[in-house]
């Protein structure tokens, strides 16, 4: 390899990656790791933060292994599952408690007593975020209330969501969050610089144990020479919704992007105008460049490609991901069976995170396939509710970029054109959330000077048209409406 590389390292909710990509956008390696889910008790969701900082460091070697050595890599980007929370020791750099995993419901309690003290619309207004155990504060607060060393560090406490823990381990001790992931903690004002003292206080949450924000592009700091055999310079940090929509070339108003990985998460560009919504979808950070902030309205669906893992590995009904494709097709309709994948309560646009998961319509002659199709119907059913929530908002869409692994899937695409009435576009590598962490990358180590000009790492679409009969449409949205109904969540 003659040119110099980007790494990325994207630390997701079900696995730890790293991705090589040449300067052109092509993506020349990848190193996987599955990441252990830890489910304590019942809406639980916990992950050894040790265990993501191993993965990670493994995948990276193998990377930078695979480039030449570490002077072959130009930069680093990295790009995370969001809202989860770390604790860790400044002394020792490790991890103080299990990471509150964004699932994680725990907080439900804490939530309900804001609401009721009437906090809901301050926090909305000032963050763009709804009162939900999702985001980060109460999480961190529940770590402090609950976790005895975290509640016994005093000033030796660190927080951050998995990106800050990352950067901290990689540099040694550097204490950033870029202001994508510190969007979503509900400790940062949308348009305010720092942490927000009186979000703080209210959730309890001592601002000295969080780090610093920063952009989301620009030299953030060194590798420790050790870890990667050699100093490598880290020049991009996202979440990994925002760099998905970055990777899909989503860079200004009037586009919109789906990532099917182990939620849905739907994010529309609005330019430097701060998003508003009347419809219970979130206000976020897109990225911050220069300190210039960009911004999103935002869906999120909690549950999408966590469902078929359930029904591979909790149900039994099917073996591999990839043959729900198959099973899907072979039924020609879902034989009235409906199903609401409420399996870590329901996100935007209905925010219930005591909802719980239901299958309606089963006769004798429901069978596996019926579930199944169901099951992936209910996806395009959760992403309709949004798109009628966006438009409520004055933000209709005219066409859906799709991304993430599930998106692989040709049915769900074509279900998703049809349930939307809309072209829905799929980028030829469907892992467009790394592809955005290089362009951040590639942004703050100066190989481009703004994003629309790494826009020429992103590779063509293909392109799936509605063709369904505008009855079946019908019916499909009616029986959904009606299972949505029957769960009180409407
Ligand atoms: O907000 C949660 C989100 O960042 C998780 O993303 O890709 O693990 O579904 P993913």
């Amino acid at each position: 390899m003659s040119e110099r590389h980007l790494l990325v390292l994207d630390a997701g909710t079900t696995s730890t990656r790293a991705m090589l990509y040449a300067p052109d956008g092509a993506r020349v390696a990848t190193a996987q790791a599955d990441l252990t889910q830890y489910y304590p008790r019942p809406g639980w969701v916990e992950h050894d933060a040790a265990e993501i900082w191993e993965q990670t460091l493994d995948c990276a070697r193998k990377m930078v292994a695979q480039a030449g050595g570490a002077d072959r890599i130009a930069a680093i980007g990295i790009t995370n599952q969001r809202e989860t929370v770390v604790a860790w020791s400044r002394r020792t750099g490790a991890p103080l408690a299990r990471a509150i995993v964004w699932q994680d419901r725990r907080t439900a309690d804490h939530c309900d007593r804001l609401q009721a003290a009437g906090h809901e619309a301050q926090i909305q207004q000032r963050t763009g975020l709804i009162l939900d155990p999702y985001f980060s504060a109460a999480k961190m607060r529940w770590l402090i209330d609950h976790a005895p060393e975290v509640a016994a560090a005093g000033p030796d406490l660190a927080l951050g969501t998995v990106e800050s823990w990352l950067m901290w381990k990689l540099t040694g001790g550097l204490h950033v969050s870029d202001a994508s992931n510190a969007s979503r903690t509900q400790l940062m004002k949308l348009d305010g610089q720092g942490w927000d003292a009186e979000l703080c206080a209210l959730f309890g949450v001592p601002q000295a144990a969080l780090p610093e924000i920063v952009d989301n592009a620009g030299l953030f700091g060194t590798t420790v020479a050790e870890l990667l055999g050699g100093r490598i310079a880290l020049c991009g940090l996202a979440g990994d919704q925002q760099a998905a929509t970055i990777g899909q070339g989503c860079l200004a108003a009037g586009s919109v992007k789906a990532t099917l990985g182990t939620g849905a998460f739907i994010l529309a560009p609005t330019g430097n105008a701060l998003p508003r919504s009347a419809h219970r979808l979130l206000g976020t950070v897109l990225c911050q460049m220069g300190g210039q902030r960009h911004y999103a309205l935002e869906g999120s669906v909690f549950v999408a490609g966590s469902l078929i893992q359930w029904l591979r590995d909790r149900l039994g009904l099917i073996a591999t991901a990839a043959e729900t494709d198959v099973i899907a097709r072979s039924v020609p309709d879902n034989g009235g069976v409906f199903l609401l994948p409420a399996l870590s309560g329901l996100g935007a646009p209905h925010w219930r995170p005591e909802a719980t998961g239901r299958i309606t319509g089963l006769t004798h002659g429901s069978g596996r396939a019926h579930i199944v199709r169901a099951a992936l119907e209910s996806i395009a059913h959760q992403v309709h509710d949004l798109a009628m929530a966006f438009a409520a908002d004055g933000a209709p869409w005219r066409a859906l970029r799709i991304d993430g692994g599930m998106s692989a899937n040709d049915w769900i695409a074509q279900d998703m054109a049809d349930m939307l009435g809309l072209p829905v576009e799929r980028p030829a590598d469907v892992e467009t959330t790394a592809r955005g962490a290089a362009m951040l990358a590639g942004v703050g180590v100066g190989l481009f000077p703004t994003l629309e000009a790494a826009a020429t790492m992103i590779p063509g679409r293909m392109r799936f048209d509605p063709t369904m009969m505008p009855a079946m449409r019908t019916q499909r949205l009616k029986g959904w409406r009606t299972l949505l109904d029957a769960a009180a969540v409407t």
